[in-house]
């Protein structure tokens, strides 16, 4: 066992990609509302939605970040890999700022039960970028193969195991 398993996961089962399933889906929760909010439908409750939604990826987003800056400090500076993952960093820090922004400049539309223009066009363009820095996140990990193991005949039981074998260890590199 290491230390480095408590904030970057086991071989085959890192901790960064679960926790971007929680901060997109809170991200997207909170356009959808927003969205719904502006059309009018559920106003009011779709405003209190949207802005909670957003409060809830911005507090996922922190340990998100974290996990994937420490996996991104291992790889090779410089090299294509680094170059994906650090394009996909500046997308999704983006993407953080315009949602931040958004809930900041938002909070009275909360207070109100109605999303105003500002935020909305906000919320929207860091979704914009969420989806771009989504797609190079995608990229490093099924392009370039990063924290992939591919071992394709591991038995499931040794597959879905939460300890981490030397073989797999081995295939990682780390
Ligand atoms: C809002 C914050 C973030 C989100 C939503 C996010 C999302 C993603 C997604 C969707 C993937 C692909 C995972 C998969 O499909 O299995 C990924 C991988 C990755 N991301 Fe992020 N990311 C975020 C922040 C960061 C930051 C700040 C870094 C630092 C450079 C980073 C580095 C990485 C790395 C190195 C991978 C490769 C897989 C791994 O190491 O676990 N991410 N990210």
């Amino acid at each position: 066992m290491k230390l480095s398993y408590l904030w970057r996961g086991l071989p085959g089962h890192p901790i960064h990609p679960p926790l971007t399933d929680a901060t997109i889906g809170a991200y997207t929760a909170a356009t959808a509302m927003g969205f719904a909010s502006v059309i009018g439908v559920a106003e009011t409750s779709a405003a209190h939605g949207w802005w909670l939604a957003l409060v809830v990826g911005l507090i996922f987003t922190s340990l998100t970040a974290v996990t994937g800056f420490v996996d991104w400090l291992t790889i090779e500076w410089k090299s294509p890999l680094w170059w994906t993952a650090t394009w996909h960093m500046g997308s999704m820090v983006t993407a953080t700022v315009f949602f931040l922004i958004a809930a900041l400049v938002g909070h009275s539309g909360y207070n109100d039960g109605a999303v105003e223009s500002l935020p909305f066009v906000l919320t929207v363009v860091g979704f914009v970028f969420l989806t771009v820095g989504g797609w190079l996140g995608g990229a490093v990990v099924y392009v370039h193969g990063m924290r992939v193991l591919s071992l394709v005949d591991e038995p499931p039981d040794r597959a879905a195991s939460p300890a981490p074998h030397p073989e797999k260890e081995a295939a990682e590199g780390s």
